[in-house]
C-alpha cells in the first residue's frame, strides 16, 4: 500500500509511520513542522520506502501533486485545542481548509481518506459517548469550542465527499492517546505531569482535578487505526478510538508520582479552570463507548494504562533528561 500521512512528524503520525513501514507499506509524510519534530521520524529518513516533504497541508497544489499514485491518505495534520490565551484562527483554518484541500486531492487522485477527528465533538453531551450521539457544543464566543466545531466541519466535509464524489473515507474520533512523543505544548496533561514530577517541579491541576478522562497508549490507537483503514465495512462510518480506563486528573498525577518513585512528596498546585479556558464549563466526565469499534473492527486493548505510563516515564527520562 502507498500511504500519504499529513502531520507525519506529530505524535500519532510518527507512530503510524513506524507501523506502516514495519508491515512493508510505502509512506510519503508531509508536515510543516509547526508542532511536530523531525526527531520523531529521523529513523526513517534513509529508508527508500519513506519520503518526508516539508509541506503545508493548506497548499492545494503541493497536496494534489503528492497524492498522485497514493492508495490511502491518513489526514492527521491539525492545530489542536486552544486555551484562553492562544490564537483560534490557526485551529479553524488548518482543520477546516486543510481537510477541504485533502479531500479535493483525494477526489482527484482516487485515494481513500482516514480522517482524524476527536471525542471533543461530543462536547458536553452525556457520557459514555456513542458515535450516534448528537454533539452538544457551547457558544461561539467561547474560544475553547473552536477545535470541536472545526472537527465537526471536517467530518461533514468527509461525508460530503463520500456522498457527492464517492471518496471512500473513515472518520476516527480519537481520545486521550499518549506516548513518549507527546509534547508539553499539545500533548495533554500526561507528558506535563511526567516532566514536572521527574524534575521535581509543581504539578498544575486545573480545578480540583476530579474531572476524568479515558486514556489509550498510542500503540493501541495505531493498531485500531490500521484495522479501520484495512476493513471494507468501516468505509463511510465513524468510530471512537480511545481508552476504556477513566482516570481523574488528580489520580493521574498521583499514579505518575507513584510510578516515578522520586522519594519526594508531590508538589500539587491547583488553578481555576477559567484561567485556562475562559468562560467555559469544564466537562467533568469524558468517557467513550468502544462497543462499535470492538464489534466491527475487532479491536482489543494490548497495553494497560499503567504499563503505558511506565513506558513513557522510562523513555522521557532518556530523551529529555539524559537518563
Ligand atoms: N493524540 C490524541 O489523543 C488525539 C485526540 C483527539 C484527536 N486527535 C487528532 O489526531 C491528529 C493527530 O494528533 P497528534 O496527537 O499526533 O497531534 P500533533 O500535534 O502531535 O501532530 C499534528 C501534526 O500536524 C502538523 N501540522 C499542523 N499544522 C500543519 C499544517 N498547516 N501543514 C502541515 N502539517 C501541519 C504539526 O506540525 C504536527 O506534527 C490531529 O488531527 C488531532 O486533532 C488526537
Amino acid at each position: 500500500m502507498r500511504a500519504l500521512i499529513t502531520g507525519v512528524a506529530g505524535m500519532v503520525g510518527s507512530h503510524l509511520t513506524d507501523a506502516l513501514i514495519a508491515r512493508g507499506d510505502e509512506v510519503i509524510g508531509i508536515d510543516n513542522l509547526s508542532y511536530g519534530s523531525m526527531h520523531n521520524i529521523a529513523h526513517h529518513l534513509d529508508n527508500p520506502r519513506f519520503q518526508f516533504l516539508q509541506y503545508d497541508v493548506l497548499d492545494g497544489r503541493a497536496m494534489e501533486a503528492c497524492s498522485e499514485g497514493i492508495d490511502i491518505i491518513f489526514h492527521l495534520a491539525a492545530v489542536k485545542k486552544v486555551g484562553e490565551h492562544g490564537l483560534l484562527y490557526p485551529t479553524l483554518s488548518v482543520i477546516g481548509k486543510g481537510t477541504l484541500v485533502v479531500f479535493g486531492a483525494a477526489a482527484k487522485n482516487g485515494c481513500k481518506v482516514i480522517l482524524a477527528s476527536t471525542s471533543d465533538v461530543y462536547g458536553s453531551g452525556i457520557p459514555p459517548f456513542r458515535e450516534t450521539d448528537p454533539p452538544v457544543i457551547g457558544p461561539s464566543y467561547v474560544k475553547r469550542w473552536g477545535y470541536a466545531s472545526a472537527k465537526l466541519f471536517a467530518e461533514q466535509l468527509a461525508y460530503a465527499y463520500f456522498g457527492d464524489f464517492h471518496v471512500p473515507m473513515v472518520i476516527l474520533r480519537y481520545c486521550g492517546s499518549f506516548s513518549h512523543r507527546s509534547t508539553l505544548q499539545v500533548g495533554g496533561h500526561i507528558p506535563i505531569f511526567v516532566d514536572a514530577i521527574l524534575k521535581d517541579k509543581e504539578v498544575i491541576i486545573h480545578g480540583d482535578g476530579s474531572q476524568t478522562r479515558p486514556f489509550i497508549h498510542t500503540h493501541d490507537l495505531i493498531n485500531c487505526t490500521l484495522l479501520a483503514a484495512d476493513k471494507e465495512e468501516a468505509v463511510g462510518q465513524i468510530f471512537n478510538i480511545g481508552g476504556e480506563e477513566d482516570i481523574s486528573v488528580l489520580d493521574m498525577a498521583l499514579l505518575i508520582h507513584e510510578l516515578v518513585d522520586t522519594g519526594k512528596p508531590i508538589k500539587l498546585k491547583y488553578i481555576p479552570i477559567e484561567s485556562v479556558f475562559g468562560q467555559y464549563e469544564e466537562i467533568m466526565k469524558r468517557s467513550i463507548d468502544m462497543t462499535k469499534t470492538k464489534t466491527i473492527l475487532g479491536y482489543k486493548q494490548q497495553i494497560p494504562v499503567r504499563e503505558g505510563l511506565k513506558l513513557i516515564i522510562e523513555k522521557w527520562e532518556s530523551i529529555h533528561m539524559g537518563g
